[in-house]
């Protein structure tokens, strides 16, 4: 019998395989790069190295499971632990994204200062030199150095004799976007040659006892081909984001993960960076708040909602103006539009507040984004001010969700919204429908 010899073509730039030559990748859409491959041979080499070969794959009883492979240690900064879902796994992958300037290579050398991980420390950069870090590092007052250990190369063939001989158990690789190997294909800088190599990291953490973080550039257009390949083989995946800039206390990070296998992907950290680099902002109950003389203007309510585990008194602030075009349009950065004209559309209806003729801005002060039906409410009633140009009286905190019926929905954890509410000495306000509402917060 004739045998059939398997061909694969194997794109230089993404790694995508196709069984027939095209002129262009259907995946990255780069010209003439597909090559004929032998990818067989290498790829079961690769998955060999995950660990799970032989008799490491098992079968075996789920008893007999060492439970201290689930142990996490604290990173030291504890807004990174909290959206970790309580530490650093061991054995685990985490991808650090966010745009170039954002702090992640702050944030990791921070970690690597700080964490309470026995062992050795690597911190792996392709990106700045030794003396650049060094710098970094005086300018954030870390110490003490020793126990950060520096390796300036992007270069897998470099890295994996290094991390064999080191056998650190935290290792910060900054960036993926610099990795690369001759293994990989001619060109480097590709989302192939980042895969292969954040590949070959990973496993190696995995074999080791380890764990790693890796840095990932995301630009602002969310066109992140390269470090959205990186997702599903990490753990982990945390993205760094802008926030607002509220007076006193500095520019504003956010920390969310968007993907956690070890906790959940609800919790918020949130950071200011200021002189001496990322500080934690541990009760951020002022920080979404505008302090102001007298009473707020119109379209100001404040929302008690809750982020992740905490709860924030956030200002939400809308504006109405009469729609420019034939409809009227939302503008929300903070509070998705969905849930904006929702509520415009429950105001219009049982309360016959016209707002369908209006253009409507919405914003959160602090730039925090809140994805929780617990503001709603707040919303309707910043809405209402705006509209009607009556303010709301001081020091209300409203908190409540709204069905499409005009009912007020009771929300999680009242308790802990009135507590934080309480603290900052504002009274806790909600009420059965928005009608009641409205007329008990304006009446
Ligand atoms: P960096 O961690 O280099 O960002 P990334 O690795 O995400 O590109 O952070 C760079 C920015 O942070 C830069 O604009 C300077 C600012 N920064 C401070 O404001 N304070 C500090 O202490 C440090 C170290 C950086
Ligand atoms: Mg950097």
């Amino acid at each position: 019998m004739k045998k059939i010899k398997a061909l694969i073509f194997k794109c230089a730039s993404c790694g995508h395989e196709e069984p027939k030559w095209l002129g262009r990748c259907p995946e990255c859409g780069e010209w003439n790069t597909l090559a004929e491959t032998a990818a067989g041979p290498r790829r079961a080499a690769a998955e060999g190295r995950a660990g799970r070969s032989g008799d490491a794959a098992g079968p075996f009883p789920l008893s007999s499971v060492d439970p201290s492979e689930g142990k996490r240690t604290g990173s030291g900064i504890d807004e990174l632990d909290r959206v970790l879902g309580g530490g650093i796994m061991k054995r685990s992958a985490v991808l650090l994204g966010g745009e170039p300037g954002i702090g992640k290579s702050t944030l990791l050398l921070q970690a690597a200062a700080a964490a309470l991980t026995q062992g050795r420390i690597l911190y792996i950069s392709g990106e700045e030199s030794a003396g650049q870090i060094r710098m970094r590092a005086d300018r954030l007052g870390l110490s003490p150095l020793d126990r950060i250990e520096i390796c300036c190369t992007a270069r897998l063939e470099d890295i994996l004799p290094i991390l064999d001989k080191v056998r650190p158990v935290l290792i910060m690789a900054d960036s993926a976007q610099t990795l690369h190997t001759d293994e990989a294909g001619p060109a480097p800088g590709t989302v192939n040659q980042m895969k292969f190599c954040a590949y070959e990291l990973i496993s190696w953490v995995k074999e080791h006892d380890a764990a790693l973080f890796l840095a990932a550039h995301v630009t602002k257009d969310g066109l992140i081909a390269g470090p959205k390949t990186l997702e599903h083989m990490v753990d982990t995946v945390l993205y760094f984001e802008q926030g607002g800039n509220p007076g006193a206390y500095g520019e504003c990070r956010f920390l969310r993960a968007v993907k956690n296998r070890f906790g959940s992907v609800d919790e918020l950290g949130i950071f200011t960076m200021g002189e001496q680099g990322l500080r934690p902002v541990a009760d951020p109950s002022l920080l979404f708040l505008v302090r102001r003389e007298g009473d707020s203007p119109p379209g100001i309510a404040i929302a008690a909602a809750l982020e992740g585990s905490r709860s924030l008194l956030v200002e939400i602030q809308a504006l109405t103006v009469p729609a420019k075009g034939s409809i009227s349009r939302f503008f929300s950065g903070s509070i998705e539009t969905g849930r904006v004209s929702r509520v415009a559309a429950s105001l219009e209806k049982h309360l016959s507040l016209r707002l369908s003729d209006q253009d409507i801005y919405v914003n959160i002060a602090g730039g925090i984004r809140i994805n929780e039906v617990g503001l709603e409410l707040a919303l309707a009633a910043a809405l209402y001010s705006a509209r009607t140009n009556i303010p709301l009286r001081s020091k209300t905190a409203i908190t409540g969700e709204l069905s499409l019926t005009g009912e007020v929905l009771p929300v999680r954890r009242l308790g802990v919204r009135e507590k934080t509410a309480a603290g900052l000495g504002f009274s806790l306000f909600t009420a059965k429908d928005v009608k009641t509402a409205i007329t008990g917060l304006f009446g």
